[in-house]
């Protein structure tokens, strides 16, 4: 018998096709989410589920799909879905690690220099003709080099990024639940501190934080006063780490220097008060958005997707 997936989201060609020559694929290619009531009916005689950080998969979805035995997510976080709900329904939930590791460490760099050296109002200055001549005293940023980069979540991408830093001769901080094993350290010199330090002694507090209670606002604005007046903060993991009402301030108010932000307490929605601030980076969530890392994050969940309903283990499950 033929199994049934959905594909909840515009994937790429190839592996739209690499999904339909093994099932029968219910296709949702639309810009917006499916609502939960049409996701809810559409699940019902699946097997399989494809989907994106924007689908809500809460234990009332799974529990009307009822033949559903693997939900593969297309990225690596999964705070999107209720993995406790679904583990208890014996449904397989898988992510996409490893495979954008390196794009979104890039792209937290590129976050991290275009907000220290002021890029985008550079861009927007000369764009808006405003350049007459050369100025000695014209936006002025901060240096990257040399400087202490503070890393908190010190898994794979986390470690990408302290990686990166060994080439501008940064000194490593970092933070996370458990201590990375020496030879991690010894190789990208990193140093095992308890966040206060890593806040009070960074110059760039950049976040790899999994989205958990926990963390949870883990950077709220105690943390925020506790940086120092010309450190920089980067999120490209999650935006609900941050309080932004809290970061508003702190840009608005100089306690740091600038931010780069990806990722946001209710995406799609920006805080109004970071959109008219100059010393902030703002991206769409588009941090593992490189051609080649979108194309292998979709060919990895629908590989995911078919294991499961072959009855073979899934190459990368969420325990
Ligand atoms: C994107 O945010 C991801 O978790 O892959």
């Amino acid at each position: 018998m033929t199994h049934k997936i959905l594909i909840s989201m515009g994937l790429l060609r190839e592996s739209i096709e690499l999904a339909r020559s093994r099932a029968e694929v219910d296709l949702h290619a639309g810009d917006d989410p499916l609502p939960k009531a049409e996701l809810i009916a559409r699940l019902k005689d699946k097997e399989g589920l494809v989907c994106q950080i924007t689908d809500t998969i809460d234990a009332e979805v799974l529990g009307a799909a009822a033949r559903l035995k693997v939900v593969a997510n297309v990225a690596v976080g999964y705070n999107n879905i209720d993995v406790a709900a679904a583990h208890r329904r014996g449904i397989v939930v898988t992510n996409t690690p490893d495979v954008l590791t390196d794009t979104t460490a890039d792209f937290a760099w590129a976050l991290l220099m275009a907000t220290a050296r002021r890029v985008v109002e550079a861009d927007g200055y000369v764009r808006a003709g405003k350049w007459h001549r050369w100025e000695f005293l014209r936006l002025l940023g901060g240096d990257v080099h040399a400087k202490t980069l503070g890393v908190i979540g010190f898994g794979r991408i986390g470690r990408a990024v302290a990686r990166r830093a060994l080439g501008f001769d940064m000194r490593v901080l970092y933070c996370d639940t458990v201590r990375a094993d020496l030879a991690t350290e010894a190789e990208l010199r990193a140093t095992f501190v308890d966040k206060a330090v890593l806040l009070r002694e960074s110059d760039f507090v950049s976040l790899h934080s999994v989205l958990t209670p926990e963390t949870r606002h883990l950077i709220d604005a105690e943390a925020l006063r506790a940086m120092k007046p010309s450190a920089y903060l980067i999120n490209a993991a999650r935006g609900p780490i941050v309080d932004e009402a809290a970061l508003v301030r702190a840009l608005t108010e100089r306690w740091i220097a600038g931010a780069g932000l990806d990722v946001f307490e209710a995406e799609p929605t920006v805080h109004p008060g970071l959109l008219g601030l100059d010393n902030v980076v703002l991206a769409p969530h588009i941090a593992s958005a490189s051609e080649a890392t979108r194309h292998k994050m979709a060919t990895l969940a629908v590989e995911n997707c078919l294991a499961v309903l072959d009855g073979r283990p899934p190459l990368t499950p969420v325990h």
